[in-house]
C-alpha cells in the first residue's frame, strides 16, 4: 500500500537587475541547459518544476522569471501576488547590480507578505561565481544578505551549475516551514 502523499504548490519570484542571470538560473534548474547568448526577458516568463521532496512529499514550484526592466515598471505588484518565496539575484561581475538588491527587497516587502503579515522568505543569490578568481571573497554580498535580513545568501553559477539546487532547496525548506 502506498503512503499518502503531501503536496505543496509554491509560487516563487525571481527578481534582480537586467542580465544578472535569472532566466539562466531557472533554465539550469528546470531543464539543465545553459546558453551564452542573452535575450532579455520581456515582462514575465513562467516555468514549472515538480520534485519529490523527502519520502512522501511532492513539491510543485511555479517559478516567475521577472524581467530586470520591470523594476522601472508598475506591474510588479500584480506579479508578486500570493508568492510564497523569492530570490533576489545580483551579478558578482557587476557591483552595480548589488546596489540594486535593496531596491528589489524593498519592492518585494512592500507589495507581498505572508498571511500572518510577515515578509515572504527571500534568498540572496550572487550569480556568475565562475567569473571570480577561485576562492575570491564575496564579503560584500554576504554582508548585504545579513543586513537586509535575507534567509540565506548563496553564490551560484548557472554556467557551471554550482549551487543552483542548493539555493532552491534552501528556499523550499523555508516555504514548507511556513505551512
Ligand atoms: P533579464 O531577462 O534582462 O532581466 O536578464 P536575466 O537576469 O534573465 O539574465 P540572463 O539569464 O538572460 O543572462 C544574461 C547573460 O548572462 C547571458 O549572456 C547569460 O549567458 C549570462 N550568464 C547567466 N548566468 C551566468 C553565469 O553563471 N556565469 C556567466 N559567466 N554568465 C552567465
Ligand atoms: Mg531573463
Amino acid at each position: 500500500m502506498s503512503s499518502p502523499k503531501r503536496e505543496f504548490l509554491f509560487k516563487v519570484l525571481v527578481v534582480g537587475d537586467l542580465g544578472v542571470g535569472k532566466t539562466s538560473i531557472i533554465q539550469r534548474y528546470v531543464h539543465n541547459i545553459y546558453s551564452n547568448c542573452y535575450r532579455a526577458t520581456i515582462g514575465v516568463d513562467f516555468a514549472l518544476k515538480i520534485l519529490n521532496w523527502e519520502k512522501d512529499t511532492v513539491v510543485r514550484l511555479q517559478l516567475w522569471d521577472i524581467a530586470g526592466q520591470e523594476r522601472f515598471g508598475h506591474m510588479t505588484r500584480l506579479y508578486y501576488r500570493e508568492a510564497a518565496g523569492a530570490f533576489v539575484v545580483c551579478d558578482l561581475g557587476r557591483a552595480v547590480t548589488l546596489q540594486s538588491v535593496q531596491r528589489w527587497k524593498d519592492d518585494l516587502d512592500s507589495k507581498v507578505m505572508l498571511k500572518n503579515g510577515k515578509p515572504i522568505p527571500a534568498i540572496l543569490i550572487g550569480n556568475k561565481s565562475d567569473l571570480l578568481p577561485h576562492g575570491a571573497r564575496v564579503q560584500n554580498v554576504e554582508n548585504m544578505g545579513l543586513e537586509l535580513e535575507f534567509k540565506d545568501c548563496l553564490m551560484t553559477s548557472a554556467k557551471d551549475n554550482v549551487n543552483i539546487h542548493e539555493a532552491m532547496s534552501c528556499l523550499i525548506k523555508e516555504m514548507i516551514a511556513n505551512k
